[in-house]
């Protein structure tokens, strides 16, 4: 089962940006708490960070035929991206939105995602849980799904 995480804008900052928002983990220590997880979980994982929204669609393009289900925090574009949106529903494979921030409790503007009708889900406010719970659904679902192909040959 292979698991892109895409991670958008000001994520690298991660650690030194509004640390009482977003906490004090790097972007990389969340990326090695993902990738054992995702280990656990059986699950092969990649990890991208990009602040350019067209990066990101081109990443998702790229490994659109290798990925059965995709985690993203589309930060900031999350109130931006139709581009990121229509990316993702033309890959046409389980998504699911994460943040680290409870996004519906904090400035109004932030509670409405563009990105949320493609996604299976939206798991938000947890810290790095969001990404961790994310794998694990993601694992649910791909198993549960008579069209996947990593279910097990009957
Ligand atoms: C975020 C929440 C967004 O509102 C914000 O623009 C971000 C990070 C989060 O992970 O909590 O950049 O996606």
């Amino acid at each position: 089962m292979n698991v892109l995480v895409l991670h958008g804008p000001n994520l690298n900052l991660l650690g030194e940006r509004e640390p009482e928002i977003y906490g004090t983990l790097t972007l990389a220590e969340i990326d090695a708490q993902i990738e054992a997880r995702a280990k656990e979980l059986g699950i092969t994982v990649r990890t991208y960070q990009s602040n350019h929204e067209g990066r990101l669609v081109d990443r998702l393009h790229a490994l659109r035929k290798w990925l059965d289900g995709l985690v993203i925090n589309p930060a900031a574009f999350t109130y931006s991206s139709y581009a990121l949106r229509d990316a993702i529903a033309a890959v046409a494979k389980p998504a699911i939105e994460v943040h680290l921030s409870d996004i519906k409790r904090r400035e109004p503007w932030r509670a409405h995602s563009l990105i949320e009708p493609v996604c299976a889900a939206q798991i938000s406010g947890l810290g790095v849980d969001s990404y961790l719970q994310a794998l694990a659904r993601l694992a649910e679902l791909l198993a549960a799904s008579p069209l996947s192909s990593r279910a097990e040959p009957r």
